[in-house]
């Protein structure tokens, strides 16, 4: 507990495809900590959204469906995502969602919509946070804070490789177009861009493979008593 009696969280932001999630939960299951996918929540939101077919600008509705939906995160890898009971975690993961996450995820009022739900997940013994605004906005006394990076053509590589493996027939000069419109919304956007915290430490994943990152990040947490 930190001294304000809260438990502590460790927090891994970055753009999509650094490898953050697969860090997240590796870290997650080492320390038995909690774990936040917050991009989830933001695509949760916009899958909700298309349901009850609420526009995307509509920012009143938006926060209406992120104050009183009702979620629920499976605790084991890769866990089902339910939304009102429905099994949505396919659809969670889908290029689709995260382009209308990152398009809402802009909406200021929608950002404080979520603020309460993401600091529920900070339980005993710990949490892990995954996300863009992680380290800078949501947990800013975070004991220990990541930002990976990687670049765009790396990121790109590494989800067609993903994809290809799961079947999914994709472009991938399409995929880094999604990627590099995708950064320069989520960098751009008034409120709580994606950047790194000051006292984060930034790790470059493009050359390293998970384990190295792994070892980087351990040798971090040993460094603040973790
Ligand atoms: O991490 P992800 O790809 O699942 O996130 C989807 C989108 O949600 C991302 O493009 C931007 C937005 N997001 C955000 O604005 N803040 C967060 N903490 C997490 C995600």
């Amino acid at each position: 507990m930190n001294d304000k009696g809260l438990p502590p969280v460790i927090t891994i932001d970055g753009p999509s495809g650094t490898g953050k999630g697969t860090i997240a939960q590796l870290l997650a299951n080492e320390l038995h900590w909690h774990i936040l996918d917050s991009g989830a929540l933001y695509r949760i939101v916009g899958i909700a959204a298309m349901h009850n077919r609420v526009d995307a600008n509509d920012a009143q509705a938006l926060c209406g469906l992120a104050r009183n939906m009702h979620v629920e995160f499976s605790s084991v890898f890769p866990g089902s995502i339910t939304l009102h009971g429905l099994e949505i975690s396919g659809e969670v993961r889908l290029e689709q969602a995260g382009a209308l996450a990152s398009r809402i995820a802009a909406i200021p009022q929608l950002r404080a919509a979520l603020l309460q739900r993401q600091h529920d997940f900070r339980q005993a013994p710990g949490l892990v946070a995954d996300g863009r605004d992680m380290g800078t906005v949501v947990f800013p006394d975070a004991v220990c804070k990541f930002f990976l990076t990687a670049s765009a053509e790396t990121r790109a590589q590494r989800r067609y490789k993903q994809l290809k493996d799961k079947e999914v027939s994709v472009s991938l000069p399409g995929l880094l177009s999604d990627i590099q419109a995708r950064d320069e919304r989520d960098s751009t956007r008034a409120v709580s861009p994606l950047k790194p915290a000051k006292d984060a430490l930034i790790i470059d994943t493009g050359p390293l493979a998970i384990e190295q990152v792994m070892a980087i990040v351990r040798q971090e947490l040993k460094s603040h008593q973790l």
